[in-house]
């Protein structure tokens, strides 16, 4: 008797391990990625929490998402750490709702010089010599099915520093999703500082 009790709570975890592991290992977007494409198509109309199927549900009921590999090994830190600002690249983060992706041109105004005799250069300017753009992955992306609109303007204006939202940028090579900015995270600085807390403020 307290043998087959006791065995119930080794195997219920164990069981719940294995769930884990199938959503992992049958995850079709664990190697390729999520695009902006891809989601953009995802979009239902209305505000619904339907997912597409039941793995899709389990997967972000456990909130995995696919870590993205990028096609370039880009690095923060380094270009940081020669005195580049966020803005140099990230161009309209102060004044749109989007940040922006640097395009591969920005990168050869550099590298036509700088390190071209490297590798990872080398990649850059043949994706340039194919008039083909970088196609870098999304980090920060949420699952369409939250319906979730985000302005970066307004936060930068209020004085809301890139690292608390996004971590220390000058130790990340590629960016990582290094905050989880789920709801509970918005809200809560939203009720500190009186912004607003209407649904349709971050919801379409
Ligand atoms: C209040 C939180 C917050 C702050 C502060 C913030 N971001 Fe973001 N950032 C986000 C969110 C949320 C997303 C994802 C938005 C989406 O997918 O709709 C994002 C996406 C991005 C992206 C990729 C998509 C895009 O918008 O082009 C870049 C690049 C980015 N942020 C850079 C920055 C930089 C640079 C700063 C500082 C100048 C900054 N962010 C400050 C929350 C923030
Ligand atoms: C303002 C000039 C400048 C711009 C613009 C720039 N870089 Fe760089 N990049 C540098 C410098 C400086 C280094 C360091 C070179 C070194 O240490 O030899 C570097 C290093 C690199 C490296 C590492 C090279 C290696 O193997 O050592 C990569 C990869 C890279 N950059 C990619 C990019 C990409 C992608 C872009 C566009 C999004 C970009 N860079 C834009 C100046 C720039
Ligand atoms: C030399 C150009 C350059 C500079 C300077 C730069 N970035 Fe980036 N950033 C990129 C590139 C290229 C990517 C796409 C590759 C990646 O995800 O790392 C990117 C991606 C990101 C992302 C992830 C976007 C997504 O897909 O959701 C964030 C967040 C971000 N940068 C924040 C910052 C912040 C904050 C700073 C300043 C502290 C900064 N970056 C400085 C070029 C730059
Ligand atoms: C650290 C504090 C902080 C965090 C975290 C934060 N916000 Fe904000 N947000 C603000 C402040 C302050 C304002 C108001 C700026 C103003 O009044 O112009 C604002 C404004 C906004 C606006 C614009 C509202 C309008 O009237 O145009 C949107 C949209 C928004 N936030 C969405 C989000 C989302 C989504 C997140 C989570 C990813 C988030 N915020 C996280 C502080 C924050
Ligand atoms: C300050 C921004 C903000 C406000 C205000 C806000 N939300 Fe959200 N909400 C978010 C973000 C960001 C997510 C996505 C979280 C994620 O994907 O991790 C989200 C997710 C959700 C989800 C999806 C949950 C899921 O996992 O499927 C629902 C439902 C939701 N919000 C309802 C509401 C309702 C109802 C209100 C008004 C009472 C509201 N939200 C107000 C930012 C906000």
């Amino acid at each position: 008797m307290p043998f087959s009790s006791q065995r119930k709570w080794i195997v219920a975890p164990l069981g719940v391990g294995a769930l884990g592991l199938l959503i992992y290992a049958g995850s079709p977007q664990s190697g390729a990625q999520r695009t902006g494409e891809d989601a953009r198509a995802q979009v239902s109309p209305v505000f619904t929490p339907a997912h597409r199927g039941v793995l899709d549900a389990i997967r972000d009921f456990f909130n995995r998402q696919p870590v993205p590999v990028q096609p370039i090994a880009f690095t923060h830190k380094v270009h940081l750490a020669n005195g580049m600002q966020c803005t140099d690249c990230h161009t309209t983060v102060e004044t749109g709702p989007v940040a922006g992706i640097p395009s591969v041109e920005l990168c050869m105004t550099c590298h036509q010089t700088i390190a071209a005799d490297k590798l990872e250069i080398k990649k850059i300017a043949a994706y340039q010599a194919r008039g083909e753009d970088i196609p870098w992955q999304r980090v920060y992306a949420y699952s369409p099915t939250v319906h979730v609109k985000f302005n970066h303007a307004p936060h930068i204006r209020a004085g809301v520093d890139c690292a608390h939202c996004h971590g220390n940028m000058t130790q990340q090579t590629v960016a990582v999703r290094a905050v989880d900015l789920n709801m509970g995270y918005c809200v809560s600085c939203h009720r500190q500082k009186k912004a607003s807390l209407d649904c349709i403020t971050c919801h379409f």
